[in-house]
């Protein structure tokens, strides 16, 4: 068994006024990317503060797209390169904390092209200090940057590992999201702490993915029904850097998978594309006891009690037939997903797991 974490982490109500001193103790320049809501949810400023103090100089790139593009993390690159960034510093979700990563990974290699995000070789990188103000993606724990190709009209994580060295988790910046955003990213949380402990290399994420379950579960009534508080975020908080910790070690599977042409081409947002497919996953897992394990542990009965509750929680509408099965042909071809769900797959298949969303 192997577990590799090697984030410093915090997770606290003020953790970046708190430990604002080790973020400035990156370097002396910060190249921030973020995205418009880390000005209204007081990220951005806790972090400008932080900086200031300790005499920090910084440039913001608050433009981060969703679902961030090589073809940004270029500009973001040149951006840096310009400013004489000597660390990088991600504030938001999963888009700008992933392009952080990627960032931080050209700045520090101006004379490449972006090609080289998706070569395997060896590449230094700037540090990267992680900011979320999402409970959902986890990257502030993980070495995944996802980004959108669009040649090959998709997303894909970047050959590369970038793991944050110092991640600053404060609940109290997920009080303004809306509640949609909240569903969404929460179920992303819960599609990464499932898809890890059905992975087929789960052993090395055992205990924080069934801790996170444990946790998600405690909340799922409470996401479904608006009634969050601040116990609930700092809850989901937990169990959102518990799913990182796990994928980390066992990367995503077959919901994952699936997700990205729905994004790609509809423009669902992640969470909700994971979730789409994760209810069918479970319901037809080939280990259906190891499928019954993982559920009770969120607090259900049976699979067909958590689809159930999933597929009220999204409320969405069917997907056309033809879509569903040319996904599942693209998924057929994608090895580093499937070599995760460690039983024989085909076509038909995947197609039951999708079938709940099929017109
Ligand atoms: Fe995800």
């Amino acid at each position: 068994m192997k577990f590799y974490m090697p984030t410093r982490l915090y997770i606290d109500n003020k953790a970046v006024r708190d430990h604002g001193a080790e973020l400035a103790a990156l370097g002396s320049r910060a190249f921030i990317v973020t995205g418009s809501s880390s000005a209204k949810n007081g990220s951005l400023s806790d972090v400008k503060n932080a900086l200031e103090t300790q005499g920090v100089k910084y440039d913001i790139f608050d433009e981060t797209e969703a679902n961030p593009s090589v073809e940004q993390i270029m500009i973001m690159r040149d951006r840096a390169v310009k400013f004489g960034a000597d660390f990088v510093i991600g504030i938001g979700g999963g888009s700008p904390l992933d392009a952080a990563k990627a960032a931080a990974l050209m700045a520090a290699n101006p004379d490449k092209t972006g090609d080289v995000l998706y070569q395997k070789c060896e590449l230094r990188h700037l540090p990267v200090a992680a900011v979320p103000t999402t409970a959902g993606t986890g990257s502030e724990v993980t070495q995944y940057s996802i980004l959108t190709r669009h040649e090959k009209h998709t997303k894909k994580s970047i050959s590369h590992a970038v793991f944050p060295v110092l991640a600053l988790d404060d609940p109290g910046y997920l009080q303004t999201l809306p509640h949609k955003t909240v569903i969404d990213t929460a179920v992303d949380t819960l599609a990464h702490l499932i898809e890890s402990r059905l992975s087929k290399n789960h052993a090395g994420s055992i205990f924080t993915a069934e801790k996170g379950l444990e946790l998600w579960g405690g909340c799922k009534y409470k996401i479904r029904d608006n009634k969050l508080d601040e116990q609930t975020f700092l809850q989901l908080m937990y169990a959102s850097v518990l799913g990182g910790m796990s994928i980390a070690q066992t990367s995503t599977s077959l919901p994952h998978g699936l997700s990205y042409k729905l994004t790609y081409e509809l423009g669902v947002a992640h969470g909700r594309a994971c979730g789409m497919y994760l209810g069918g996953y479970v319901d037809n897992y080939p280990d259906k006891s190891l499928a019954e394990t993982t559920v009770k542990r969120l607090g259900f009965n049976t699979t067909a009690q958590f689809k159930a509750f999933l597929t009220e929680l999204l409320n969405e509408k069917p997907l056309d037939k033809a879509f569903a099965l040319e996904n599942a042909r693209g998924l057929m071809q994608n090895k580093d997903k499937l070599k995760n769900h460690g039983f024989e797959l085909d076509e038909e298949k995947l197609l039951e797991m999708e079938n709940m969303y099929i017109k």
